[in-house]
């Protein structure tokens, strides 16, 4: 193995703000610690939650690095003692609180995996984030099981390309709404059963519609707002709801009487500030059940685009013009 150098380029957020923000900076090169892995980063997955980081609305939980970026694929530079999981030069993807626009980024071996067989370095990158935030929210929160219906919002998002093609793989009938109608054709090409244009069409009619009258089993829900009361007039008796975020506000009026009546489940989670423990329970998890079908090809990160790490600000200038389908993702 080369030598490490002292110290590599990362992105930094100069102050909170717009994609200008974000500016090339020396820093030195992060030490892996007990159970640590220290990757050559060859390509860090974008997420709207940097976007919301670098604006200053979601800050970092505490003793995580303050460069964003929360996944990355490269190959292992160094081991932290007692890291054994993974030899020097192997390639792994990693999910982290922070710190993958760099050159050099720490990971815990237990929250690192190795690239699936048949993807490259850019699309292992881009996996991490959506793939541990779907698996945890759809299949353990939302328990989703074979043949019933599920509806996620954003289904030209990052989550929502990765959502609709594993809801699809595990036997689920797949609605998605997005924004114009080459999204929702993406949406299809995926595998959804039903696109939804929700600027165009109802999406509780067309949900209801679409399931013969009874609502869908489960929702997957980035959206929030008004969206609140329409998902719970959406799903079925005994449906589930799990909100990952809400873009379009956290604060609603809603109808809750539907909770009762139904008997629905409304929960959520957030990926970010969970242990280290509990996110090697989802990594394990994904091993086991995702990763043969990434390797088979059944399932595949969509990569829209790809920028140089020292043009972060451009990337996320897309990010916010909401006209990508699936990921962005930064090479190194
Ligand atoms: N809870 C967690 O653990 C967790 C983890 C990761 C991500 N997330 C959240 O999941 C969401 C998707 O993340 P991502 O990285 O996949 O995002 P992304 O690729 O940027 O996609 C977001 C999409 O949402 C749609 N959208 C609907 N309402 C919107 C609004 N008010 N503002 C902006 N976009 C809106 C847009 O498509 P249309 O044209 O269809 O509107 C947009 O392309 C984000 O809100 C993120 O914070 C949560």
């Amino acid at each position: 193995m080369p030598a490490l150098p002292q110290t590599m380029t990362a992105i930094g957020i100069a102050a909170p703000g717009g994609p200008d923000v974000l500016k090339p900076e020396t820093r030195p090169v992060p030490q892996p610690g007990p159970g640590e892995i220290l990757v050559a980063v060859a390509a860090a997955g974008i997420n709207r939650p940097d976007v919301f980081q670098r604006r200053g609305g979601y800050n970092p939980p505490p003793g995580a690095s303050d460069i964003p970026g929360l996944e990355f694929a490269g190959t292992v530079a160094a081991r932290g003692p007692d890291a054994t999981r993974f030899a020097s030069g192997e390639a792994v993807c990693g999910l982290v609180a922070g710190g993958g626009y760099a050159e050099y980024a720490v990971v815990h071996e237990s929250n690192a995996l190795p690239v699936p067989k048949g993807l490259s370095l850019v699309e292992a990158g881009a996996v991490p984030e959506t793939y541990f935030t779907v698996w945890s929210n759809v299949f353990q929160r939302g328990r989703l099981q074979a043949g019933e219906s599920f509806l996620v919002h954003g289904g030209s998002s990052g989550i929502g390309t990765t959502a609709i093609q594993l809801a699809k793989a595990f036997g689920a009938t797949v609605l998605a709404t997005a924004g114009s109608a080459e999204k929702c054709r993406a949406c299809r090409d995926l595998g959804a059963d039903h696109a939804i244009d929700y600027r165009s069409e109802d999406f509780v009619a067309a949900a209801k519609a679409a399931t013969g009258g009874s609502g869908v089993n489960l929702i997957l829900d980035m959206v929030g707002g008004d969206y609140i009361d329409r998902n719970y007039e959406a799903a079925a008796d005994q449906g589930r709801i799990v909100q990952i975020a809400f873009l379009n506000g956290p604060k609603a009026s809603a109808n809750f009487s539907r909770l009762m009546l139904k008997r629905l489940t409304h929960t959520g989670s957030t990926l970010r500030p969970r242990t280290v423990a509990e996110k090697a329970a989802i990594a394990a998890e994904l091993h086991e059940k995702v990763w043969p079908l990434l390797e088979a090809g059944r399932c595949k990160p969509q990569v829209h685009a790809t920028f140089p790490l020292a043009e972060a600000a451009q990337a996320h200038r897309l990010m916010e013009s909401s006209t990508h389908i699936g990921k962005i993702v930064l090479t190194v």
